[in-house]
């Protein structure tokens, strides 16, 4: 089979002046453009509120590459998406802004020589997504008369079961499920899609992933910022819904799943949905027992927070997937803002040997197996084993056995959305989420989001800034004659 390749196409990104478009969406365009990877007939137009012409559109875009990238840009690469990048403002739910898209669309087809396939990007708030697709329907631009067009959707799909499949069911008015990419940016990270190589490119690992080698899964993403400026959508949202329900539950899914019978996007997302089908209802009392939510100190001094809000920036649960490979084997998740350190990373633990044959010796006790997948930074895989210390006694100490990213392949870390971006453009969804993935997330939380809005009364755990979170966070895991590692 030969490489997959992006289509010549026109990405039409809606909220082009937004944090997303700056920090990532340009960066990761500029990124495929350094690695070669974007098509001769590409261009990208911009869509946004503030009324400003393209060149200003260009310089500030220029300006804020130049800022992430952390260095001075490749003149002639720039050069290449400055001469392809465009610009149109006006209001998202008025017509006339998608009669002057059509306009503008047909402009850029002609200068680059462009087939008319479109990417529609919603890098807007979600309340918009409905509006902008219903808006491109009626226009007729989601059509695919001539060419393809295709819509991505950022996250978050939905604020709970009901209200995603409300959203679901107004872009399918206008859209086929072929045709809508739910982005989660997680799936982009070259580590979260090594686990699949992981798993299923070698033999000796698979044989023990399962309930009878593995003691339990514990999955981390640690963030060391706050909510920054992000207050309005994060108080809205909250850990549980901002971080478990997308990005820990894909990951959880690659951990979990059985072998795909292929790696075409149905076979994989056939098999992820089945992790989150399977995961056992949480009841009430599990939500109490087992789930912690807490907030950091001084969360609601930030901006844009309701005085007095409840919302969480730190979660951790433990969940259990009932199918044959992991029947009683806990999966811990945690998540927080405002952690001592940015850390996303799986530890999957393995069982103790049967029997101490040390006795004679001082070896008291032996540590267990533990691989660790991490995610970032310093991303890579390790896995801890017992050795021998050299001398005369018989002495044991844990060692690790050590893969980087970096220093192995030589590549910077990169943002996550220039695969996604290259796989839109290519019509390859396997990393995107179908609408039953994202109901099974939601299934899985609603327990939670229904308790905790039922329960306006008990106190929520406060943890200082910059510490692993609540004591309750720990005695989840100690109550199991476990710990979190830190
Ligand atoms: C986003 C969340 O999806 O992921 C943010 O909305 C979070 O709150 C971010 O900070 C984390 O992404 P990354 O790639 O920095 O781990």
């Amino acid at each position: 089979m030969s490489n997959p390749h992006a289509d010549p196409s026109v990405l039409v990104i809606f909220g082009a002046s937004g944090d997303l478009t700056r920090h990532k969406l340009l960066p990761a365009i500029y990124n495929l453009a350094e690695e070669g990877h974007l098509p001769e007939a590409f261009a990208i137009l911009g869509v946004a509120r503030p009324k400003i012409d393209e060149a200003e559109y260009r310089a500030q875009m220029r300006a804020q590459v130049r800022a992430i990238e952390g260095e001075p840009l490749d003149a002639d690469k720039w050069k290449r998406i400055e001469d392809r990048l465009y610009y149109v403002s006006g209001e998202f739910n008025d017509p006339a802004l998608y009669d002057r898209l059509k306009e503008k669309l047909d402009e850029i087809r002609a200068r680059h020589h462009t087939p008319p396939n479109y990417l529609f990007y919603f890098a807007v708030p979600p309340d918009l997504f409905g509006t902008v697709a219903n808006q491109l329907a009626q226009s007729g631009l989601t059509k695919e008369d001539e060419g393809w067009r295709r819509v991505i959707v950022e996250k978050p799909f939905g604020y709970d079961v009901e209200s995603a499949r409300a959203l679901n069911a107004e872009l399918r008015k206008g859209l086929h499920e072929s045709q809508i990419y739910r982005i989660d940016h997680y799936l982009g990270k070259e580590t979260v899609q090594n686990i699949l190589a992981f798993r299923f490119a070698n033999g000796i690992f698979e044989p023990t992933w399962n309930r009878r080698y593995v003691d339990h899964v514990q999955m981390t993403v640690a963030e060391e910022a706050g909510v920054e400026h992000r207050g309005a959508y994060y108080d809205k949202a909250g850990a549980l819904r901002d971080i478990v329900q997308n990005h820990m539950f894909q990951v959880m899914t690659l951990v979990g799943m059985e072998p795909p019978i292929s790696f075409r996007a149905e076979d994989v997302r056939d098999e992820k949905v089945k992790v989150l089908h399977a995961v056992a209802p949480l009841t009430a009392s599990d939500v109490t027992q087992h789930v912690v939510r807490a907030q950091y100190a001084g969360y609601t001094k930030e901006p844009n927070i309701a005085p007095g809000s409840r919302t969480e920036t730190f979660v951790a649960m433990r969940l259990f997937i009932d199918n044959w490979r992991w029947a009683g084997i806990p999966f811990y998740l945690r998540t927080g803002k405002r952690l001592p350190k940015r850390m996303t990373e799986v530890a999957v633990q393995f069982n103790c040997p049967p029997l101490l044959l040390f006795r004679e010796t001082s070896v008291r006790a032996l540590g267990p197996n533990v691989l660790i997948i991490r995610i970032q930074p310093d991303e890579g895989i390790s896995l801890s084993f017992e050795a021998k210390v050299p001398g005369p006694f018989v002495r044991l100490k844990t060692v690790t056995m050590d893969f980087s990213y970096a220093e192995y392949f030589k590549t910077e870390p990169t943002t996550g959305y220039e695969t996604l971006l290259f796989d839109a453009m290519a019509g390859d969804q396997t990393l995107f989420h179908r609408m039953d993935i994202v109901e099974a997330g939601w299934q899985v939380v609603q327990p939670i989001l229904d308790a905790w809005k039922a329960d306006t009364t008990s106190p929520i755990p406060t943890y200082e800034t910059g510490t692993w979170g609540p004591t309750e966070a720990d005695m989840l895991m100690t109550r199991d004659g476990r710990a979190w590692r830190d």
